[in-house]
């Protein structure tokens, strides 16, 4: 499938804008889904149009259903209903044990990394009807889906809970030609990890433990998500695919 018609949310920094730019070097639609930064989404969209796609920026927040509902509208106005849904909007982990977590950053976590996958794919699915052309959903997930860490409760249990929905979606749309898959990044230079991208000192700590010695490029986890959204992926519905230079097979290390 080319000139698809491809929603990105988070699309404004970090993997979702590698993720835009990379599908509009395939000439595809690029919808450019942000939260706040207005700015950092029309420098995606310039990115999708210099690499030869078309790109529309629209603002969604993808943990409130009418601002979803809203910006999946404006597409379908614009483009028609979406093929390709990549989901990356996702805060991080708080960094707060259980024992001193208030409530209201549960919710938040909760509600931006599990509940907005939710949201974009009902909206997604419910958008296309019984259309029966093909189409793909990747949700970014991480490895914390099921590599956990201290601290890490609400993203922990958002990311792993993110599964289960993936793999029930994948059920669910199967017979309808949509595949729904799970992208789990390692550690990414993104705005998500800004410190390691500032301090070399304490990136050089981190990728110690990357058993191939470098953190990941967001053009990376994107090739992934261009393959799982193509033809060349047409069996593969329903997987977790990691991507994260064999950080995550580290964690007995000492045992
Ligand atoms: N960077 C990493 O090392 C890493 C590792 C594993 C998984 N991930 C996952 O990758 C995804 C993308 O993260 P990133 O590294 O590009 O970080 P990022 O901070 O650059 O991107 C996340 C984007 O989500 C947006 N966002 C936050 N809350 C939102 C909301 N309620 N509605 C809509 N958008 C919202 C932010 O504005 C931001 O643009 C996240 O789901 C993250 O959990 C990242």
């Amino acid at each position: 499938m080319t000139g698809r018609t491809v929603v990105v949310t988070g699309a404004e920094s970090g993997i979702g804008a590698a993720c835009a730019a990379a599908f509009g070097g395939l000439g595809d639609r690029v919808a450019v889904l942000y939260f706040a930064d207005a700015a950092a989404a029309e420098r995606t969209a310039g990115a999708v149009r210099d690499r030869g796609g078309e790109a529309m920026t629209v603002q969604a927040h993808v943990d409130d259903e009418g601002s979803v509902d809203a910006a999946f509208a404006a597409v379908e106005r614009a483009w028609g209903p979406p093929d390709v849904l990549v989901n990356s909007a996702g805060l991080n982990m708080s960094g707060v044990t259980v024992r001193t977590m208030q409530l209201a950053q549960w919710r938040r976590l909760i509600d931006t990394d599990l509940t907005g996958a939710f949201l974009t794919s009902r909206r997604f699915l419910t958008g296309r009807g019984e259309t029966k052309r093909d189409a793909a959903i990747i949700h970014i997930s991480s490895i914390h889906a099921y590599a956990v860490r201290a601290g890490g409760a609400d993203y922990c249990a958002a990311k792993g809970g993110l599964s289960n929905l993936v793999e029930t979606l994948a059920i669910e749309e199967a017979p309808r030609g949509i595949r729904v898959n799970a992208i789990e990044p390692g550690m990414i230079l993104t705005p998500m990890n800004a410190r390691a991208q500032s301090d070399a000192a304490y990136r050089a700590s981190l990728e110690r433990n990357i058993p191939m010695g470098r953190a990941g490029d967001p053009a990376e986890v994107a090739d992934l998500a261009v393959f799982l959204a193509s033809d060349r992926a047409r069996y593969i519905t329903g997987a977790r695919i990691v991507i994260d230079g064999g950080l995550s097979l580290m964690q007995a290390v000492g045992a």
